[in-house]
């Protein structure tokens, strides 16, 4: 049954339905499960997997049974993945969120002339955040609808209603996504942060809204407390930079304590934290200015100075180094990029100003925290943990010039499957394999979905990158372009396939998931080292476009595996590419490197294709004499030690 997407909203919009995640026919999943993973595994091990596939899917069996329990667990939700997924993306995972789970935006670099610019800056945008959350609360955003592939249909809205009023609450083995309701008064206020000092701003005073002057008045005053020494709290933020875990049992401790209690509450409760950071003092170039945001540079420089349990989190550097972190629970990156960019386009009106000083505002609260030593201990544990991995990030953002999507659109290809296939040659030629891949396809055409997953690594992918590598001297530059051709409509129908529900992990989540439910002991097929294999996505992707200025960053999922965030542009690309130093399989400058060599050999390739027949072959023929003997995988990656 379609559900009714928003209540007519005091009958100013209408409404619209939306259709429920579908479940996949059993039968579909388990074929498409086995040809994602064939080529990628040996053959016995494949073998072995078939055998447990089908054992699994045959008439009246437990894929049977368990597809029949999603399905009346589908009549009776609204989402009958929702929860599972955000427990198994999000909520269950106990690794830190610095690096590991927030995703950053970056702004351009802001030309600050002095400090009191970048608080005219905050003020503006706190003043933008309150515009927008209006506009949420009073239901006043207009539908989203898809665009690019199967363009046209209303998108699900619910994410927006989760940027302002969630939290990411830390259990001892799974998280908590605490949702305030939407308008409520006890949101009335932000928290800010500077000099690893949490200061608690009211924007509702004696019933009235606190303009933006006001609000400037509010930060100098902030600014000022913090700069006093004497009743300098220490660096509690460091806590939320910790594992899930190991913050949730600090959390406990903390709350022994009534103004430990009271602090924590109120943070629980705000709007969106704003980090007022210092010159970071480090070089401001893309990549030094996207690890400010994924990890703040560490207890030393700015990594204290953070809240990384809030949903939003601005960051606004004295040096001009801003941006937003994000704790992804609550919402995806596209929906995180439609807010920054109102915000940017908002903060495009900001016009010199001077603080009103009004006397009746009462003077911000700094937030006080009883500690023992116990709890300094725990804070230097943090802080240490928080170093490692600032030390284990390699980051490299790239801007690929020598073309961007119109070429790829000119070629009559989809511009995301090219570079996913770019993707996959990039890393062949790192590592000589292909392994799992993960690409986020939004679901947001069904009611509150999320995402699945665009598997990318496809035999015809691996058969591309095989021609363009290892085959590269034996094979035709026409059985190349029909290769690319072949791999180029694999990624397109598996796209087609994630974005109208047909994805595979999804399912084979919620069946794994259901099994647990009726307290089933887990199925051979999840426990089978190919399905667990499968999952750990050593290559983890996603497309997160812009229309103005900034980008998009995340860390790997894995400690041997790649982060890659990329931004289609008409006329260049944009990638930003983690990985961790400890791995000996991975480096992002080597990686960028790779990615380059292909972005070119690929439209090489589709030009000399596109020529008259006379002029392909003596330009192919040209081609192969220049080039030599077929390219080898790039030897391993040398780590630069940063
Ligand atoms: N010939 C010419 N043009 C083509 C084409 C072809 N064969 N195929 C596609 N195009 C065009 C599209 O019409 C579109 O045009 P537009 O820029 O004018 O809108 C453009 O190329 C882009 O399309 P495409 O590259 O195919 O990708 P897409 O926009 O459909 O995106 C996904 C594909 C998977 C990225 C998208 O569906 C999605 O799910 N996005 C969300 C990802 C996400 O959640 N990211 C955040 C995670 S935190």
């Amino acid at each position: 049954m379609p559900i009714l997407e928003r209540e007519p909203p005091k009958g100013r919009r209408e409404s619209y339905v939306l259709p429920k995640v579908p479940v996949p026919p059993l039968k579909q999943t388990l074929d498409m499960y086995l040809t994602s993973i064939k080529h990628l595994v040996k053959e016995e091990q494949y073998r072995k997997t078939k055998s447990i596939v089908e054992k699994f899917g045959e008439p009246g069996g437990t894929g049977e049974l368990l597809q029949k329990k999603l399905l009346e667990k589908s009549d009776n939700t609204h989402n009958w993945v929702y929860d599972y997924w955000l427990d198994d993306m999000y909520l269950n995972q106990r690794l830190a969120l610095p690096v590991n789970s927030n995703p950053a935006m970056v702004f351009p670099k802001q030309d600050f002339r002095d400090h009191k610019d970048s608080l005219r800056f905050a003020a503006h945008l706190i003043t933008g955040v309150l515009e927008y959350k209006e506009r949420i609360d009073t239901r006043a955003l207009p539908v989203d609808y898809s665009r690019g592939r199967l363009a046209g249909t209303p998108l699900c809205m619910k994410q927006y209603y989760r940027l302002f009023n969630t939290y990411r609450l830390p259990g001892l083995k799974r998280d908590t996504l605490v949702i305030h309701e939407a308008g409520s008064t006890e949101q009335e206020h932000i928290i800010v942060a500077c000099k690893n000092q949490f200061f608690v701003l009211d924007l509702v005073v004696k019933e009235k809204k606190l303009n933006e002057m006001h609000i400037l008045t509010q930060l100098e005053k902030i600014v000022k407390m913090a700069e006093n020494t004497e009743e300098r709290q220490p660096s509690f933020g460091l806590l939320t930079s910790d594992g899930r875990t190991e913050w949730a049992q600090a959390r406990d401790v903390l709350i022994t304590d009534s103004v430990n209690r009271e602090s924590l509450a109120v943070i629980e409760k705000c709007l969106c934290v704003v980090c007022l950071d210092d010159t970071s003092g480090v070089e401001v170039g893309d990549t030094s200015r996207a690890l400010l945001m994924l990890h703040g540079g560490g207890h030393e420089k700015m990594g204290a100075n953070r809240w990384y349990d809030k949903p939003m989190q601005f960051v606004v550097g004295e040096d001009g180094v801003c941006g937003t972190v994000c704790e992804h629970s609550p919402f995806e990156g596209i929906v995180l990029v439609a807010c920054t960019e109102y915000l940017m386009k908002f903060m495009k009106s900001l016009q010199d100003g001077e603080a009103t000083n009004v006397s009746e505002l009462p003077t911000p609260r700094r937030l006080l925290w009883k500690t023992t030593p116990d709890i300094q201990d725990l804070l230097k544990a943090s802080a240490e943990r928080l170093q490692r991995l600032v030390r284990e990030l390699d980051m490299d953002v790239h801007k690929f010039e020598v073309y961007g999507k119109e070429f790829i659109k000119k070629q009559k290809m989809s511009p995301d499957a090219y570079i996913q296939v770019a993707l996959q040659l990039a890393f062949y030629r790192c590592n000589g394999r292909l392994v799992s891949t993960y690409e986020s396809a939004s679901i947001r055409r069904f009611h509150e979905g999320r995402v699945d997953n665009i598997r990318s690594a496809t035999p015809e992918a691996l058969a591309f990158v095989k021609a363009m590598t290892d085959e590269k001297t034996s094979l035709s530059d026409s059985e190349k372009m029909k290769r690319l051709w072949d791999a180029i409509n694999a990624q397109t129908n598996s796209t087609i396939a994630a974005i109208t529900g047909m994805g595979i992990d999804n399912h084979l989540l919620g069946l794994r998931e259901i099994s647990q439910d009726i307290h089933m002991e887990v199925p051979e097929i999840f426990t089978d080292e190919t399905y667990v294999a499968s999952n750990q996505f050593i290559l983890s992707t996603s497309q997160v476009p812009t229309t103005v200025e900034m980008f998009c960053c995340y860390g790997p999922v894995v400690p041997n595996g790649y982060g890659c965030c990329y931004n289609p542009q008409a006329d260049h690309l944009l990638f930003s590419v983690t990985s961790f130093n400890g791995s000996t399989e991975t480096s992002s400058a080597v990686f960028i490197e790779a990615l380059d060599e292909g972005l070119v050999e690929m439209r090489d390739l589709c030009e000399k294709s596109n020529k008259p027949q006379s002029d392909t072959a003596a330009a192919s023929k040209a081609v192969e004499k220049s080039q030599g003997a077929g390219s080898k995988p790039l030897s391993t990656p040398q780590k630069t030690g940063k």
